[in-house]
């Protein structure tokens, strides 16, 4: 009879070998690492151990019975990054494809459990060919299992989704409900149906990447918040992230010490151009504002008209709304109403401070947002402000007109403090458009129409483009010159480190999806 300490080796080495050394070879020529040497370079040296690893399918038909890999498929356990508890499950493409058995989902679900049970977040590493073709309605249920658990964990641990290879059919819905979904260049794909399922039903021709690569995701569907070009830079991109992120809802952000000194920035008195329908990069002020090279930007290529992301500042974890002029004027639409709405909503259930920065000429017009739904999204964004009870401070850098005023985390809907700069102009509409409106007849008789409008341009324009109305009536709390912004924001965001939210009680609200 073997030997019960051989029988222990044979099966660990076994389970490590994975699919065998031709198929790892495989993998390595696709530019993929494995599901092992994925997890060696995410986690701290030394840190990871592994569950399960001896776990193996119960499938005895279509020849399974033959084919048992300890392991099954998925690499799952716990270990640190950055010296903080992480919990991981890697799909190991080289065994069955990485396909989800009911085992394997199983497995995912333990981590899962145990990572809630402990509030630690979890990654997920994915590369899988979809449910175990082998196992049927077994593996639906499973991923239903890991859809439930994602959806309960939501908001209350990190979730994070790494796509390292193929994501297929019902399993992308897992990393979409996951909080950050970030893929590989030219080595993943998401799709509920693949090419051939395309062809066979709309008789249209589209190649795997251009279906559901990693440039179609961040620029067109906006499913991916990051990508990256090979799976070292993923899993570096994935160590980012939680660095801004708590270990869970009832936790704060990890700290890093910053050196203080005055912080005023000369640099932010000269990004705003005189001419208010210059177009100026709102990266340079958030540059200006924050901890140097603390600027983590998410979803940086969908919808570039609104600009989102983590950063830090004097050490602390904040998250950034910010209208971007560069891009269709700063104005919102659909895509950046969803996108912004999105990421306010995880500042929130993660306790992460927000800074708003508002440049904003109003919502697009056009049949084609209203068709698409600009009323249904911008409220969205409305929304999440509105319900978002971390400490939330807006600057007006420019312009702050109409509906978007409001949206934009006005003080009207919980803002806690709100800072202008002398260039914010604050109103219903740009003096123009405006005055067109209100003083037509008075154009009309004039003899000299073109410059009675522009006399009249020039009275709104006083009147309105500018701060002041607004700060007389409290509804801008400070007017503050560009190069104090970084001092004032630090210290309003220490003096608000101790706000309590009055909500009302409720099951949930009902956000217009
Ligand atoms: C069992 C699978 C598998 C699967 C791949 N394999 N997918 N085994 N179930 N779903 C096996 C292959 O048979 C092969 O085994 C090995 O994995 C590697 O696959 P290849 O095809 O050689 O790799 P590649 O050429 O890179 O193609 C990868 C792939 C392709 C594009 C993912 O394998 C594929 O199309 N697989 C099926 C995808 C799919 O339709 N999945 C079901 C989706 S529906 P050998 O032994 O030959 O090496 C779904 C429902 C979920 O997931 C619903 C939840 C609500």
């Amino acid at each position: 009879m073997a030997n019960p300490k051989e029988i222990l080796a044979n099966k660990i080495k076994a389970s490590k070998l994975g699919g065998g050394e031709a198929r790892i070879e495989k993998q390595h020529q696709k530019g993929k690492l494995t599901a092992r040497e994925r997890i060696h370079f995410l986690m701290d040296p030394g840190t990871f151990e592994e569950l399960d690893a001896l776990v193996t399918h119960r499938t005895k038909d279509f020849g399974m019975a033959d084919q048992i890999i300890p392991g099954d498929g998925v690499i799952t356990g716990y270990g640190k990054i950055d010296d903080r508890l992480v919990f991981v499950f890697a799909q190991d493409f080289t065994v069955f494809g990485g396909s989800l058995s009911e085992t394997h989902a199983e497995k995912i679900c333990k981590v899962m459990d145990m990572a809630m049970r402990v509030k630690a977040p979890i990654i997920g590493l994915n590369d899988s060919g979809g449910a175990r073709i082998q196992e049927g309605v077994r593996s639906l249920g499973g991923y239903a299992d890991i859809f439930y658990r994602n959806v309960m964990a939501s908001g209350v641990i990190p979730q994070i989704s790494a796509i390292m290879g193929p994501c297929a059919g019902g399993a992308v819905y897992s990393p979409a409900m996951t909080d950050f979904t970030i893929m590989v260049q030219d080595t993943s794909y998401m799709f509920v149906t693949g090419p051939n399922v395309v062809k066979t039903v709309t008789n249209e021709e589209v190649s795997s990447e251009e279906l559901g690569g990693a440039s179609t995701h961040s620029t067109k569907s906006g499913v991916t918040h990051l990508t990256a070009a090979n799976d070292i830079i993923c899993l570096q991109k994935v160590k980012q992230l939680l660095s801004f992120l708590p270990q869970n809802n009832e936790e704060t952000a990890p700290f890093t010490p910053v050196e203080l000194d005055e912080e005023f920035r000369l640099e932010l008195d000269d990004i705003v151009p005189e001419n208010a329908n210059q177009p100026y990069d709102i990266r340079d002020v958030i540059s200006g504002i924050c901890d140097s090279e603390s600027f983590m930007e998410i979803h940086p290529d969908y919808a570039d008209n609104i600009v989102v992301g983590f950063a830090r500042l004097a050490g602390k974890s904040i998250g950034i709304i910010a209208n971007q002029p560069m891009s269709l004027a700063g104005v919102l639409d659909v895509e950046s109403s969803k996108k912004g709405a999105r990421f306010v909503r995880t500042c929130d259930c993660f306790n992460i401070p927000m800074l708003v920065l508002v440049d904003v000429p109003g919502f697009l017009p056009g049949t084609d947002q209203e068709w698409n739904g600009i009323i249904t999204n911008g409220a969205k964004l409305l929304y999440a402000f509105s319900e978002a009870t971390v400490p939330r401070i807006s600057v007006i850098t420019r312009k702050a007109y109409g509906g978007a005023y409001d949206v934009m985390n006005s003080k009207h809907i919980g803002a806690d403090m709100n800072y202008a700069w002398p260039s914010a102009e604050i109103a219903v509409m740009g003096a123009k458009g405006a005055s067109e409106i209100i003083f037509r007849k008075e154009i009309k008789a004039a003899d000299d129409p073109a410059a009675k409008l522009q006399e009249k341009e020039a009275e709104y324009a006083t009147k309105f483009a500018n701060p002041y109305s607004a700060a007389e009536r409290g509804f801008v709390d400070e007017v503050i010159l560009p190069h104090e912004t970084r001092r004032k924001l630090i210290k309003a965001f220490a003096m608000l480190e101790t706000k309590e939210a009055d909500i009302p009680f409720k099951k949930h609200g009902n956000i217009p999806l």
